[in-house]
């Protein structure tokens, strides 16, 4: 293959955007897969219906060390432009919830309208390839691999993040960024489910299945979502949201009952409004029954035997239920990664390194970490087009 214009790592969302864009302008693109299967992150995402975009997004749905970074990007490929791309390959969508657009017929047809897309504009797409060596020369990036050596005037990594290492997730876009002497935000897991330690795991054993609404806080981030119990800890999207701001040994506050304003003022009334009733039942209105049997703990009293203090105390805890998580389940549970190669060292505009012409980093291996809802999807669509409107 002959003066390509560009080569780029990894077939996932990103990836595919960037060559689909660059490809629609003429120039020569190579994509380099490793694994034997392209954009498989998409084909399970939003539980097979693949959560494409969101229609709220801005700069505050995501998490980067500079908060700013995906302004330009995002503002210039839009979800309405991937709507449009969905549309000419037949494709038809809904409205969750929260803004989330879902693919009617599925995730595997998104992805057909990526891969399709990609070869009516003359893609090559080379799957199963192992790298070996990625350097620049005077023609711009070498790269060698299981099938051959290729060269291109720009180099693309779009090789995403850590989450789900059995599909096919490697540190490569981070070593190749300090390779070219650029700076890593350490990578974490994010949008991930938290552990908790033993004792509280047998104490809210019972628990686990249960689902409720909440609002789950942590610093000054909060979210009102579902949560769900399992059998190591807590899930559900609120805690999936919270994830990606918690650091170790950090609390997270819960509060169960968020549609209730003032939750001792409620507790009040109803004492006054049904004394002889049990405050399990009066908990059972608002609450999925396990949880507000655990909720009350051994006290089965009436609403009439508890005092100030106590309704006081129960109110705590039912509006601000404070966990201390032991950790996450890790990245081979975390949808997402957060960190990655520093915005510092990136082009907001070109997703180009600023010290190293030719070479660019798009979609998840940025430190740019979207919210649960289609917004990663939107990141990687945008950055992919940044890029390659760059080429
Ligand atoms: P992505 O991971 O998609 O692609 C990277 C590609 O590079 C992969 O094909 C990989 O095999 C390849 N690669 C890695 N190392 C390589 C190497 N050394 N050489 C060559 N190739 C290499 N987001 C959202 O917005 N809506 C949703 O519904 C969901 N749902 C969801 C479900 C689950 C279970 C997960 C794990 C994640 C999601 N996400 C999501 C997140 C979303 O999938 C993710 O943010 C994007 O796929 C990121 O796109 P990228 O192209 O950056 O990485």
């Amino acid at each position: 293959m002959e003066n390509l214009d560009v080569i780029i790592m990894g077939a996932g969302a990103a990836g595919l955007m960037c060559a689909l864009t660059a490809g629609a302008k003429g120039k020569k693109v190579l994509v380099l897969e490793h694994t034997e299967k392209p954009g498989a992150k998409i084909l399970i995402s939003g539980g097979g219906r693949c959560n494409f975009t969101n229609l709220e997004v801005a700069a505050h749905n995501y998490i980067s060390k500079n908060p700013h970074f995906a302004k330009s990007a995002l503002s210039r490929y839009s979800p309405y432009d991937f709507m449009d791309l969905l549309a000419q390959g037949g494709a038809t969508w809904h409205e969750k919830t929260l803004g989330q657009l879902f693919c009617n017929e599925g995730a595997r047809k998104v992805l057909n309208i990526l891969l399709e897309a990609c070869a009516k504009v003359g893609v090559v797409l080379k799957v199963g390839v192992e790298v070996a060596d990625v350097a620049s020369v005077s023609a711009g990036y070498r790269v060698e691999t299981s099938c051959g050596t290729f060269t291109a005037t720009n180099l693309v990594i779009a090789t995403g993040g850590m989450s789900i290492p059995k599909m096919g997730a490697t540190d490569f876009g981070y070593r190749i960024a300090r390779q070219f002497g650029l700076d890593i935000i350490e990578p974490v897991p994010a949008l991930v489910p938290f552990v908790f330690d033993e004792a509280t795991v047998a104490a809210t054993k019972e628990l686990a299945g249960v689902s409720t609404l909440c609002t789950a806080s942590c610093g000054t981030a909060s979210f009102r979502e579902n949560l769900l119990f399992t059998h190591r800890g807590l899930s559900g999207p609120a805690i999936l949201q919270i994830s990606s701001y918690w650091q170790h040994g950090d609390t997270v506050v819960i509060n169960l009952l968020p549609s209730i304003a003032d939750v001792f003022s409620w507790l009040k009334d109803k004492k006054k409004a049904r004394p002889r009733a049990s405050v399990k039942s009066i908990l059972v209105d608002v609450l999925p029954e396990r949880l507000a049997v655990y909720m009350v703990g051994h006290d089965s009293g009436n609403m009439a035997d508890y005092s100030h203090e106590k309704l006081h105390a129960l109110a705590a805890r039912l509006s601000a239920w404070t966990v201390k998580p032991t950790g996450t389940e890790g990245f081979k549970k975390a949808e997402v990664t957060r960190g990655g190669v520093s915005t510092d060292c990136l082009s907001s505009r070109t997703m180009e390194a600023k010290t190293q012409p030719g070479l660019y980093f798009i979609g998840e291996c940025v430190d740019v970490t979207g919210w649960l809802g289609g917004y990663n999807f939107q990141w990687a669509w945008a950055s992919g087009a940044a890029a390659a409107d760059a080429l």
